[in-house]
């Protein structure tokens, strides 16, 4: 062995979970996305936002024993999000759903589509009920075939099937791919059932050969609304750019019932939130921060905050010396350039903002740091950074893309 070669082996094990993801084959098992906005569905992004970190955290502290009280907005009413086309039956049928790392049960049935059984369909004799606050859905829990894409087709698949729902009716249902123990308590007469997600079964079949997924979300553009994709297995190698570093999920309560991780945050050299718990979500919009990390970028960069929107907002002198806000895992350090951390600009009217004003898309989470998910790193982050949610191995990776540097806001 060579020095060079020694060192570098001794490097890597100082950094111990730098670990060779599992690249997969991105035309066997790529799943794409269909970002949709609506823009009439709330009148504060922040708000929204916000009442959702509430509900995740009230949900995970609800675990064992005390009623699950759910998250409190409809992860439907949101500005952003992405949508599977997923197919249940035998033939199948299609149905848009909501792609959400933050709940675990996948289930079908709102807005204009109807369960059509099959000869593939099973009533597993549970009654299901999940409550998201504003939003919910009740009905029946069925084994059928789950159609992801071609080769990605899971024969057993638990799923529900709305009888009622509310606040879902612009989409069929949800694609619920957070950790299965959010499942525990959902089903009844069988409260402790753990209802293995899409990625569980696929695993279990080896139809994949890692429990893990990789997650692309490219930001807006002028010229495209940017899609996203999830891949099935491991990485696709075609979306980001440099080497996947893992870090452990945490084991700092409430932010272990997600995809959890210890992180710290600095603006320049100002260090905004010491190592800390938070979470990496696709149902949140912004990136949120617990209120005196906030407050500390607010000084940091001069921001101001905006009524209309609930973001910050800063003048173009205090965008000129911007600096990077970088976030810390003890496997690697993630930088939003100045560009990143702007609300895009082409849709500062759609939230009620003005044409030519500057929103910066770092929120506030309402609580202080300390209580256990500190951050929540949603579409402003994921849409810079290629994420990875391993269940094998418990832990989270993250990879730069084309678009992290990209000036697109
Ligand atoms: C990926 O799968 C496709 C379809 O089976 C195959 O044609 C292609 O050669 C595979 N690529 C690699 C790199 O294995
Ligand atoms: C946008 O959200 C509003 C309020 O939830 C809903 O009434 C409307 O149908 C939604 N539009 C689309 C295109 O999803
Ligand atoms: C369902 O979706 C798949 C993949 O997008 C497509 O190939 C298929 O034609 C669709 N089926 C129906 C009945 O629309
Ligand atoms: C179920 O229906 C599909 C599609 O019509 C058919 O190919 C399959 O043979 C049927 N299976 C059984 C067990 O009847
Ligand atoms: C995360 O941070 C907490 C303290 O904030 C610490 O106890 C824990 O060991 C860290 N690492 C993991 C993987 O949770």
């Amino acid at each position: 062995m060579t020095l060079l070669s020694l060192l570098s082996s001794l490097l890597l094990l100082a950094l111990g979970v730098v670990a060779n993801p599992v690249v997969i084959n991105r035309s066997l098992v790529t799943l794409p996305l269909a970002k949709k906005y609506n823009f009439t569905s709330i009148n504060n992004l922040l708000k929204h936002d916000q009442a959702r970190a509430r509900a995740l955290k009230s949900r995970a502290f609800g675990k064992g024993g005390v009623p699950d009280t759910g998250i409190n907005e409809p992860i439907t009413n949101q500005v952003v999000t992405y949508i599977a086309s997923v197919g249940v039956g035998n033939p199948p049928t299609n149905y848009s759903l909501v792609v959400d790392t933050g709940s675990s049960n996948t289930w079908i049935g709102s807005g204009n589509k109807k369960y059509v059984k099959t000869n593939s369909s099973v009533q597993t004799g549970d009654s299901v009920s999940v409550s998201y606050g504003k939003g919910f859905f009740s009905g029946t829990e069925f084994y059928d075939t789950v159609t992801l894409t071609p080769q990605l087709i899971i024969p057993r698949q638990s799923i529900g099937v709305a009888s009622q729902s509310k606040a879902f009716d612009t989409v069929n249902g949800i694609l619920g791919i957070g950790p299965k123990d959010l499942t525990v308590g959902t089903l009844s007469p069988d409260k402790n059932t753990v209802v293995p997600t899409v990625t569980d079964n696929l695993y279990n079949l080896r139809t994949i050969p890692a429990n893990q997924i990789g997650i692309f979300f490219q930001p807006f553009t002028p010229t495209s609304s940017g899609n996203g994709e999830i891949a099935w297995g491991g990485a696709d190698s075609s979306k980001y750019t440099g080497q996947i570093n893992f870090t452990p999920i945490t084991n700092t309560h409430p932010a272990s019932a997600y995809w959890g991780i210890n992180q710290s945050i600095h603006y320049g050299p100002t260090t905004i939130l010491r190592l800390t718990a938070g979470i990496v979500d696709t149902g949140t919009t912004l990136i949120l921060l617990a209120t005196d990390a906030f407050n500390g970028y607010k000084s940091a960069t001069g921001a101001v905050p905006d009524t209309t929107t609930g973001l910050l907002s800063i003048t173009p002198a205090q965008f000129a010396k911007l600096q990077d806000l970088v976030f810390t895992t003890n496997s690697g350090s993630y930088a939003l350039t100045p560009n990143a951390q702007l609300w895009p600009r082409s849709l500062n009217t759609q939230i009620g903002g003005t044409a030519g004003s500057i929103y910066l898309i770092v929120g506030n989470l309402g609580t202080p740091s300390g209580q256990g998910l500190d951050f929540i790193n949603g579409y402003a982050f994921l849409e810079r950074f290629y994420s990875v949610y391993d269940t094998t191995n418990q832990q989270v990776g993250l990879a730069t893309t084309s678009y992290t540097n990209a000036i697109t806001n």
